[in-house]
């Protein structure tokens, strides 16, 4: 029921496909694709064409996290390129319900990301075109930032939206998480409510380069912490 999502954002990209093959063999679920434009927020990243180089390197899902403004023309790109989850800031998106739908249209699943300050009701009227609501717990555009501790009680008031819609309609949407997750915090908000786990520096950061086994231990206790929820 929890998924771990490494961010290559702190991985070595003097060898991105080792990353990412011995990052899938020690557990991970799935592939956190973080895309900045420079504009959106103040860094940059990479697009397409690494999507596609690594496409073929594992059956993971590739969860491809936009921040960039607009959205709409990137978006059948990563449809193209493999990406299996799209999801967008809806700030920068004129039009929030058809880009959805263009993610959709495009054959991936799609989800909204909300910023530390971005209300929730940014979901209300969409909720079915959702199957991602992803929950920045710092502000986009760095990893290893430091995770904002108000973001436990606004995963509590996103699960319960979740919640109510999953009641009505029987579809579930996953709650994602994406900032300063570590081992000795993933308990706390997966209790918040939490349920797909996005961490950069602490998976990518742990042991010596040279093994090829170094993300076995940090996937291992990540996943410790969460049987104790
Ligand atoms: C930040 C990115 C995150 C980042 C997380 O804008 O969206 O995915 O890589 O990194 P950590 O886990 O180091 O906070
Ligand atoms: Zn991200």
């Amino acid at each position: 029921m929890y998924l771990i999502a490494p961010s290559i954002l702190s991985a070595n990209f003097t060898k991105l496909g080792e990353e990412i093959t011995n990052v899938i063999d020690s557990g991970a679920d799935w592939i956190h694709f973080d895309v900045m434009d420079n504009h959106y927020v103040p860094n940059l990243t990479i697009g397409p064409m690494i999507c596609e180089a690594i496409r073929p390197l594992t059956q993971a899902p590739i969860d491809v996290h936009l921040m960039v403004k607009p959205v709409d023309r990137i978006i059948p790109d990563f449809a193209k390129a493999g990406a299996n989850i799209i999801t967008f800031h809806p700030e920068a998106s004129e039009h929030v319900d058809r880009s959805l739908s263009l993610i959709r249209e495009s054959g991936c699943q799609a989800g909204l990301v909300f910023n530390p300050a971005t209300p929730l009701e940014y979901m209300d009227y969409v909720m079915d075109r959702l199957d991602v609501v992803l929950l920045m717990s710092v502000n986009p555009g760095f990893g290893g930032q430091k995770f904002i501790p108000s973001t436990l009680a606004k995963l509590r008031a996103a699960k319960a939206k979740i919640d109510a819609y999953e009641q009505e309609s029987g579809r579930r949407i996953r709650l994602e998480i994406d900032g300063g997750v570590k081992v000795d915090n993933i308990a706390e908000i997966a209790r918040a409510g939490a349920d797909a786990f996005v961490a950069g520096s602490a998976v990518y950061g742990a042991g010596k380069d040279s093994d090829p086994h170094r993300y076995d231990s940090v996937i291992a206790a990540l996943r410790a912490e969460l049987a104790k929820v």
